[in-house]
């Protein structure tokens, strides 16, 4: 029996509102896979997300996600919190009770891996938006977690930065093991991953192997287009 790192099955989920926000949905992500979620706005990623990290709870349904999760968050500035690039990484390093040595070796490794190595000492205040989104992405990486949820962790970021990025977390996951799931509007970015999700109007529609989703995608926005 594979191992699974994320086990979801018929979760609801509504709002206070009334707005009915994830419906009967149930995905499976093997242990140290790396997957992506897709959907149009509003389709529910972000909520899907947070009820995986226990952030938000279900109406009904089951969710088993392996400890410790790491979060990545849609705009970096809910998730900053010290004043500079290196001890912003490392804060999150504090309940694991680690030596200095052990400290610098995995906020440096996590920094390589979103390419912001040279960026160590630089005011948090100092940063653009595409650097702070991988300030906090360097911050999950570096915890030692079983499941990483990302939630559009390139959406501020240019296109070569956003490829060089997925490529470096993608290599980090898959050495540590870690299962991650990745929010994305960016098809180019479905060649990195092992499958992918599709989401609509809080409904799982579609799963399985990323090529042929990124195929369904692009027939989709082509049938959307409007004529000149
Ligand atoms: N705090 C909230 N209170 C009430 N409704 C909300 C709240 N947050 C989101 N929603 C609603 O829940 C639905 C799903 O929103 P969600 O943010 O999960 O979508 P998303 O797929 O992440 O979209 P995007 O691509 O724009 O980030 C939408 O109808 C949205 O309006
Ligand atoms: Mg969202």
């Amino acid at each position: 029996m594979i191992q699974l790192g994320i086990e979801v099955s018929e979760l609801n989920f509504s709002w206070a509102s009334g707005v009915s926000a994830i419906k009967s949905c149930s995905l499976e992500v093997p242990k140290g896979e790396f997957w992506m979620l897709l959907g149009t706005n509003g389709s529910g990623k972000s909520t899907l997300l947070r009820l995986l990290a226990g952030l938000l709870n279900p109406q009904s349904g089951k969710i088993r996600v392996s400890e410790p999760v790491g979060f990545v968050f849609q705009n970096p500035d809910h998730q900053l919190v010290m004043p500079t690039v290196g001890a912003d990484v490392a804060f999150g390093l504090v309940s694991e009770k680690l030596s200095h040595a052990v400290v610098r070796s995995r906020v440096e490794e996590a920094l390589t891996a979103v390419n912001l190595l040279s960026l160590i000492r630089r005011p948090i205040y100092a940063l653009s938006g595409g650097q702070k989104q991988r300030v906090a992405i360097a911050g999950a990486l570096a915890r030692n977690c079983d499941v990483l949820l990302l939630d559009e962790p390139t959406a501020l970021l240019d296109p070569d930065s956003q490829i060089e990025l997925v490529a470096g977390v993608q290599k980090l996951v898959k050495n540590r093991g870690i299962t991650a799931l990745w929010v994305t509007h960016r098809l180019d970015e479905l060649n990195y991953c092992d499958g992918a999700f599709l989401l609509e109007k809080g409904s799982l529609i579609d799963q399985g192997e990323a090529q042929r989703l990124k195929q369904r995608l692009m027939e989709l926005h082509q049938e959307t287009e409007i004529p000149q």
